[in-house]
Order: C-alpha cells, then structure tokens, then sequence
C-alpha cells in the first residue's frame, strides 16, 4: 500500500524562521546521526522517519559519516525517500554535511574544495537526490583558510547542488568570519549548528548573540545530551542505551551529571512533562533557537519528545530553579 502522510501534519506542528532568512523550519526536527546505519534494524528507522514527517517534522538532518558504517544513514534515508518520501519532496528539508574523516587520504576529511564537493556528489549519490536543501560545513578547519572552505559552500550552492549553505561546531570568532564571507560571496550562511542542551550550554551565549546580529538561524544538536536529558538514565545505565552501547557518551559523563539529571526530573514531574519534554521545551521558550535537532531510537521516544509542544512556557520561579541546577 502506497505511503500516505496524515492529513493533519502541519497543525502538530511548529515552524520558526530561520534567522532572518525566508526559510522556515520545524520547532523539532530530526537527525539520523545513530540508529539509522546499516547496523541497524531498517524498518525501525523507516517507521521513525515516516512518523516524524506525519508529525510536521520537515526538517531530515544527515551528514556523510552517518551510519554506522559511515554513508549508511544517507544510504538508507535514500530507500525512504525513493519508497515512500520521494512525492513530498518538496515538503522537506534535507541537510549534509562534510567535514569529519570519509575516506581514506588528505581529500576525505576536514575543509578543502576538494573534500565538501567531492563529499556532497557522493551524499547526493547515495540519497538519490538532485539537490540538498542545506549544506553544511560540519566543522571548522584550522588549517585550510576559511575563504576556501566558505568558497566551497558558495559554489555548491551556485552549482545547484544545495539550496543553503551552513556550518556547524565553528567557534564564536570564526563563525563570524565564515558569515561575513558567506555573505560577501552572494551566499548567506542560513544557520549555525551547535551543541546545546541543559547539560553542554557554555557556548550558548556568545554564539546567540552572534546568530541574533547576524539574522542567522540556530539548530542545536543533542538537545538531550543524547539521552541523558530522560528518564532512561534515572537508575542506572540500562543495557542497548547509547551509552551502554557506544563512546559517544561516556558513562562517566553520566555519572557526574546524575545527581543533576534526577533535580530536572523533578521539576520536570511538577510540570506534568517528560524530562526530554522539559529539556526540549526548555530551549524552545525564549526563541534563540530555530530547531532542536533530537535523535530517536524508536518511535516511541519521537513521539515523546514532540510532546512538549503542548507545554512550552516556564514560570520565572522554574526558570530560576532550572538555573541553579545547571549552572
Ligand atoms: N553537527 C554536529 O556535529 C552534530 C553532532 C551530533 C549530532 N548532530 C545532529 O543532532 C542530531 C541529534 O543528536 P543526538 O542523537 O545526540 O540527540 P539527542 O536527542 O540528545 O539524543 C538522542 C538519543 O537520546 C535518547 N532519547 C531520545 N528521546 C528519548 C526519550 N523521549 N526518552 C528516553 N531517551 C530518549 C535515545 O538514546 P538511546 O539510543 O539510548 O535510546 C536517542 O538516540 C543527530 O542525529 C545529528 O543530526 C550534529
């Protein structure tokens, strides 16, 4: 049976503009960083994928390395959207990155033209798509001038590969280079991808004011410091969660946050919501942030984290006490 998208998506939903650009994208959105590789199960991706965008996610963050193996993410977002996306593609959003090692060699790796044009051809391959909607630089490059990488974003932009050049993880003072250069090319950085969340929020305020001056949009990533920021880690680390599974977050890293994570949670419960509800709507209230970028491992816990839609005020007695606790 052909896929159908309910009827009903666009009003469960939220879109906020991008910076000052004409774009708009989902309060939430969603990411295929893990649990969309070739090491795991397809249909369970596929049933994420489907259900985020019969919620009014529109917005698909991907990137070369995604798996793993890395290029898997692309890959299998590709049969997605082949089988079922592919006559809603003007509905979405689609983003890549390149910036982190690929492949083998000095062209698989960082910032040169060589890497992100190269990098994109192949994203574009494996997703079967004639263009991306946002490229990224996935991180700035300390050792290829920043006019090249930027260079780079402007023409594959020019060349029809992406309709919006990005970049993601650059530090305060070089973001602000690559935006300027963006824009004196012709090609306006859309948005900024940082790490943000309750727990990791130290960079937050000098890039907010950047984004801010300069009419960019902010997408941040990890929003639950991926996973920490639930219920899932209240009573120990349980086996097939991420952190049990792989390095991307640490045990000891959950360890020294625990005491904290279990304060959240009780405020949290005072406010009726899950504490990945909280942690999202938390960054959803005061308007500096475009999109929170969750990650799901089943549908249960997408849908979960949608909900804090439904609550996305704070009280300034809250706020307080959420301060204190994160500081
Ligand atoms: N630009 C960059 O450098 C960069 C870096 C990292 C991520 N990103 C982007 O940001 C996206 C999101 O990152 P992330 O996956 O770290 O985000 P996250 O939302 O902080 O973490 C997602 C993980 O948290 C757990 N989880 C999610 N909802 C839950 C719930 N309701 N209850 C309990 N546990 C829940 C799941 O872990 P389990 O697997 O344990 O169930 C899930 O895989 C990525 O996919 C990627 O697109 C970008």
């Amino acid at each position: 049976m052909s896929y159908k998208p309910s009827q009903a998506r666009y009003d469960k939903m939220l879109y906020r503009r991008c910076g000052k650009s004409g774009l708009q994208l989902p309060a939430i959105s969603l990411g295929l960083w893990q649990n969309f590789g070739s090491v795991n199960d397809f249909d369970k991706g596929r049933q994420i994928l489907l259900d985020a965008f019969d919620n009014g996610i529109t917005y698909f963050d991907l990137a070369n390395n995604y798996g793993p193996e890395p290029g898997s993410a692309e890959t299998n977002f590709g049969k997605v959207m082949a089988n079922e996306f592919k006559p809603y593609r003007d509905e979405l959003i689609i983003a890549s990155k390149a910036g982190y090692t690929m492949w083998d060699g000095p062209y698989g790796d960082w910032g040169s033209r060589k890497y992100l044009v190269a990098s994109c051809d192949q994203s574009l391959k494996r997703m079967g798509l004639d263009y991306v909607d946002i490229f990224y630089s996935h991180r700035y490059d300390p050792n290829t001038p920043i006019e090249e990488t930027m260079g780079a974003l402007d023409y594959i932009v020019r060349s029809g590969r992406a309709l919006y050049a990005a970049i993601s993880n650059y530090p305060a003072e070089q973001a602000a280079k690559a935006i300027k250069i963006l824009r004196e090319l012709g090609t306006p950085c859309i948005a900024h991808q940082i790490k943000y969340s309750m727990i990791i929020h130290n960079i937050g305020d000098s890039l907010f004011r950047l984004h801010a001056k300069e009419g960019i949009g902010c997408v941040s990533f990890s929003p639950l410091a991926q996973g920490l920021l639930s219920d899932k880690y209240l009573n120990g680390i349980p086996e097939g969660s991420r952190a049990s599974r792989n390095g991307s977050l640490d045990r000891d890293f959950v360890n020294e946050n625990i005491s904290r994570v279990h304060k959240l949670n009780k405020i949290a419960e005072r406010r009726g919501q899950s504490l990945a509800q909280m942690a999202i709507s938390w960054q959803l209230y005061d308007n500096r942030v475009t999109s929170v970028l969750t990650g799901a491992s089943s549908k249960e816990q997408l849908e979960n984290n949608l909900g804090a839609l439904s609550n996305l005020t704070f009280t300034r007695e809250e706020l307080q006490e959420i301060d204190a606790i994160i500081k």
